[in-house]
C-alpha cells in the first residue's frame, strides 16, 4: 500500500480549492493500492513558524501531528490556489516546519485559480520549493482554472474532462510513487 496524503493549501474564507482537493482525494481513495487522508491546514491551524520542528523541544501538538502525517507518506499531493502569482503564505508556513520528512518523496501539484490559467505561476514556484525540500516534483500536474464554475453542490465536476485529467494526473503520481518506493526497498534489502 502506498500512503499519499492530500494537503489542502488554502485556509481562506469561502475557499474554492477545497472542492478540488476533496475531489482529488476522493478519486485517489478509490485506488485499492493507496491509503490517503486530507491534511487540511485550516483544521490543523499551525502557528506561525518560529523555528523548524527538528530544532524545537516545545513543538505544538499540531506541528508534531503534521510531521507524523508527512513522515509516513510515500508521496504527497499538494492542492494550492494561486495568490498574486504565488502560493498562499499559510502553505509555506506549514511546509517550512519540516525537512527530513520530505526527503526523496514524489510531489504532485494541483493548482487552482479563478482565472483562465489554472495557477501556472504558483505551480512553477511550488516545483522550485519542492526541490529545495529534497522532494521530486513530478512532471504531470493538474491545473484547475475557473474553479468557481467547475464543481456542483455535491462537489462533483461539472466538466467531464476533469475526470480524465485527474485520472491521468493521479496515474503519474502513482507511477513515481511506486518507482521511488521500489528503489528505497531495494536499498533497504541490500543494506540488510
Ligand atoms: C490574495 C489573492 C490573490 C489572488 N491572486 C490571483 C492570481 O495571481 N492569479 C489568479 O489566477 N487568481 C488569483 N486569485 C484568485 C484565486 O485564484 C481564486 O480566488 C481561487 O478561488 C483561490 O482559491 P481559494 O478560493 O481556495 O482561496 C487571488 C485570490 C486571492 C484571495
Amino acid at each position: 500500500m502506498f500512503n499519499i496524503p492530500v494537503i489542502i493549501g488554502s485556509t481562506r474564507r469561502d475557499r474554492q480549492s477545497i472542492k478540488a482537493g476533496k475531489f482529488v482525494h476522493s478519486e485517489l481513495s478509490k485506488n485499492k493500492d493507496v491509503t490517503t487522508e486530507l491534511v487540511d491546514l485550516l483544521e490543523l491551524d499551525l502557528p506561525i513558524m518560529e523555528e523548524r520542528l527538528r530544532f524545537r523541544n516545545d513543538a505544538p501538538n499540531q506541528v508534531t501531528q503534521f510531521s507524523r502525517m508527512i513522515q509516513k507518506a510515500d508521496a504527497l499531493v499538494i492542492v494550492s490556489p494561486e495568490y498574486n502569482n504565488g502560493y498562499p503564505g499559510v502553505l509555506k508556513n506549514a511546509l517550512d516546519y519540516l525537512l527530513p520528512e520530505y526527503e526523496r518523496k514524489p510531489f504532485g501539484f494541483v493548482t487552482v485559480s479563478a482565472g483562465s490559467f489554472g495557477g501556472l505561476n504558483c505551480l512553477a514556484q511550488l516545483r522550485l520549493i519542492c526541490l529545495g525540500m529534497g522532494g521530486f516534483p513530478i512532471p504531470e500536474s493538474l491545473t484547475i482554472a475557473k474553479v468557481q464554475n467547475l464543481f456542483d453542490e455535491q462537489g462533483l465536476p461539472t466538466e467531464p474532462l476533469l475526470y480524465s485529467r485527474t485520472k491521468d494526473f493521479l496515474d503519474e503520481v502513482l507511477w513515481f510513487t511506486e518507482a521511488v518506493v521500489n528503489q528505497k526497498n531495494k536499498k533497504k534489502q541490500r543494506a540488510a
